[in-house]
């Protein structure tokens, strides 16, 4: 294709600056058939980018560009509609930021064999970013109709940039429903290496019960959240909550981030993510901890 780039984009900002609509279609137009002549025809070697090595990684910058592409054409345009949630603020519409994502997948240390799980997974950016940046299967479940259906949208445009970034993610499913009554999620659960939750709006109700479905986990797999979901088998912990069944299986750690990488709160002070470990066998010791000291302290001792 014997184009020089150089004259095509001087027509494209001579169109511009003229604010000549015809012309500068029709030099976008040609700047988009060099482009496809480069990525697909060129000899230069450095021109085809190739499908990613998960085993290294795909670049920072080529990540973020193709999720934002992704978003800015299938999510955007629908901003204002997805903002409007009904009554119940477990419904309520929120995102985290692509880098704060970027260092939660991290250090979820999701590799290509991984299975992660986003519950209330929105408009699907979550599960689109985890399996582009590690090539981990994902799966997410929405249960606003309005959400999924943009969601849908967002996949098949995503796969489509992937494809035409010559990036590939590993594979994505997408489930309108609810998270308490899905059969499917119940069959995921059980193999879930790493699951999501943005729980930042859900009420206790729902809270206990992904406790109780996080009951089939299996050892070691994490749950992240923004909100904690009880008490860690390294607490404190008193005869209530052993009562209250409140102590979960799980080894927690706390971390912080920037009240900027969320978009529904403006709130000065730091926020934070909790990392849930599954580790029964530290639950069980800290149950038989308990045990015991409830015996030493009920049983009357001769004086
Ligand atoms: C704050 S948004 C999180 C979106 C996405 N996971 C993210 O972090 O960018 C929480 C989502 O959970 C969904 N949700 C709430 N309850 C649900 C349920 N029982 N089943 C499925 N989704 C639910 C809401 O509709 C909402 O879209």
């Amino acid at each position: 294709m014997p184009v020089n780039p150089h004259l095509i984009l001087r027509s494209v900002e001579l169109a511009l600056n003229a604010r000549d609509a015809p012309a500068f279609i029709s030099a976008v137009a040609e700047a988009n058939s060099l482009i496809k002549f480069l990525k697909t025809q060129s000899r230069i070697p450095s021109m085809r980018l190739h499908a990613v090595n998960h085993t290294t990684g795909i670049p920072k910058a080529v990540l973020f560009r193709v999720l934002e592409e992704s978003y800015q054409r299938s999510v955007a345009p629908e901003a204002s509609r997805l903002q409007k949630t009904g009554p119940d603020p477990a419904f309520a519409y929120g995102e985290l930021s692509l880098p704060l994502l970027y260092d939660i997948i991290q250090q979820a240390q999701l590799t290509h064999r991984s299975i992660f799980l986003d519950l209330g997974s929105g408009v699907g950016n979550v599960v689109a970013q985890a399996s582009l940046q590690t090539g981990c299967t994902s799966y997410g479940i929405e249960i606003n109709r309005f959400s999924a259906s943009v969601a849908q949208v967002h996949q098949r445009v995503f796969e489509e940039r992937c494809a035409l970034w010559g990036v590939q993610s590993g594979p994505v499913e997408l489930e309108c429903g609810d998270i308490t009554k899905s059969t499917r999620l119940k069959e995921l659960l059980i193999e879930a290496d790493v699951i999501f939750v943005n729980n930042e709006r859900f009420g206790p109700a729902l809270n206990q019960t992904l406790v109780q479905m996080f009951s089939s986990l299996k050892e070691k797999a994490l749950v992240i959240t923004l909100q904690p979901l009880g008490m860690s088998v390294h607490c404190t912990f008193t005869d209530r909550d052993i009562i209250k069944e409140n102590i979960i299986p799980f080894c927690i750690t706390k971390h912080t981030f920037h009240p900027g990488d969320v978009t529904w709160t403006y709130k000065e002070q730091n926020c934070f993510f909790y990392v849930h470990r599954v580790n029964r066998r530290e639950h069980s010791r800290a149950r038989c901890r308990q045990k015991i000291s409830t015996i030493l302290q009920t049983t009357r001792w001769p004086v």
